[in-house]
């Protein structure tokens, strides 16, 4: 069981490849979809799904896709469930397992996210449903005296009871702490805030037990603030987060996949690129969400007739990441 952990977060994080983020909550994908026109219906949420996981050849540069729930239980237009279907095309499937952030009590403005209850008899049905890996994600906040210790802690400990739960079941947790990019905070703000919930993260894992060969982190690029008005270079992004990351993520970590975060898909796959030239002992690749699919969301919009073009449109975004991660990205 353990050594399949091992193999499994490796393949994750195969050479050349990356993760694909499809897992929107129901409320998020149907917010989405609206923007371009879509009605939001579980059909509609469905059959954007099918199109990305479908797009030919996308396990060259896609290691595994990471689903919801709602996705993991539907089917794919051949009545194979999504999980066996996307095994077929060489994509591990994965399973977002938190249930979202809700307001901290004590901790006015911050979050912690929930879903810890029952969790183990969730884990072990996924697994038979076919889900390799899981991911949950903790919000943290720059503002005004935030984060609070309270608020990171109450992530952080989270986040390794839920790690330790998934490696019980056989699940390769994706441990997702993400420094949000909104505010106007600077870079330096955001780099050392990135560096405290890191260390506190991994301060809990060690405590829950918690193999760190059989995990995957899931981090923010340490970015200014949206609002900061800063606007620093990909070299000088690669630097400050491969610098936060050598001095808080322990070596045994099977890899390091990014969120985007709000970031554009030309700046996120740029970033990437210029981090592959530093020296570091984990692969560092991407776990995308919107820098890969918001332009294929926007190509499909929903018209059968432009199915092909959104899946072209992923796969070119996808190409770029690749080439990033080759350290040759071009648009
Ligand atoms: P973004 O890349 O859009 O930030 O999404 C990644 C993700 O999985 C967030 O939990």
């Amino acid at each position: 069981m353990t050594d399949q952990l091992a193999a499994t977060a490796a393949a994750m994080v195969e050479r050349g490849k990356g993760i694909l983020a499809a897992d929107e909550s129901i409320g998020t994908m149907s917010d989405r979809l609206q923007q371009v026109g879509v009605e939001p219906t579980e059909e509609n949420r469905r059959a954007y799904r099918e199109m990305l996981v479908t797009t030919p050849d996308l396990s060259n540069g896609v290691s595994g896709v990471i689903l919801c729930e709602e996705t993991l239980r539907q089917s794919v237009a051949d009545g194979r469930p999504f999980p066996e279907a996307m095994q077929a095309l060489g994509l591990l499937p994965g399973i977002k397992v938190d249930t979202g952030a809700r307001p901290l009590a004590g901790a006015p403005g911050e979050t912690v996210t929930e879903g810890l209850d029952g969790l183990r008899g969730r884990l072990s049905e996924f697994a038979a449903l076919g889900a390799r890996f899981a991911k949950w994600r903790a919000v943290i906040v720059i503002g005004e005296n935030l984060p609070s210790a309270r608020a990171r802690h109450a992530n952080a400990h989270a986040l390794a009871r839920y790690a330790a739960l998934c490696q019980e079941a056989g699940i390769v947790p994706i441990v997702e702490p993400e420094v949000m990019m909104t505010g106007a905070h600077s870079m330096s703000d955001c780099a050392a805030v990135t560096a405290e919930t890191l260390a506190e993260v991994f301060a809990e894992l060690r405590i829950a037990g918690v193999r760190l060969d059989g995990m995957v982190l899931k981090p923010n690029m340490v970015v200014p603030g949206k609002d900061s008005g800063e606007t620093p270079g990909p070299e000088e992004v690669a630097a400050a987060t491969v610098g936060v990351l050598r001095d808080t993520v322990p070596a045994s970590v099977a890899g390091i996949a990014f969120l985007s975060g709000g970031q554009s898909a030309s700046a996120a796959s740029a970033n990437l690129d210029a981090m592959q030239k530093l020296p570091a002992p984990w692969p560092l690749t991407f776990s995308f969400g919107r820098a890969l699919v918001a332009p294929a969301l926007e190509a499909w919009a929903g018209k059968a007739e432009l199915w092909e073009t959104g899946q072209r449109v992923l796969a070119h975004r996808v190409g770029c990441n690749t080439a990033a991660l080759a350290g040759n990205y071009s648009e």
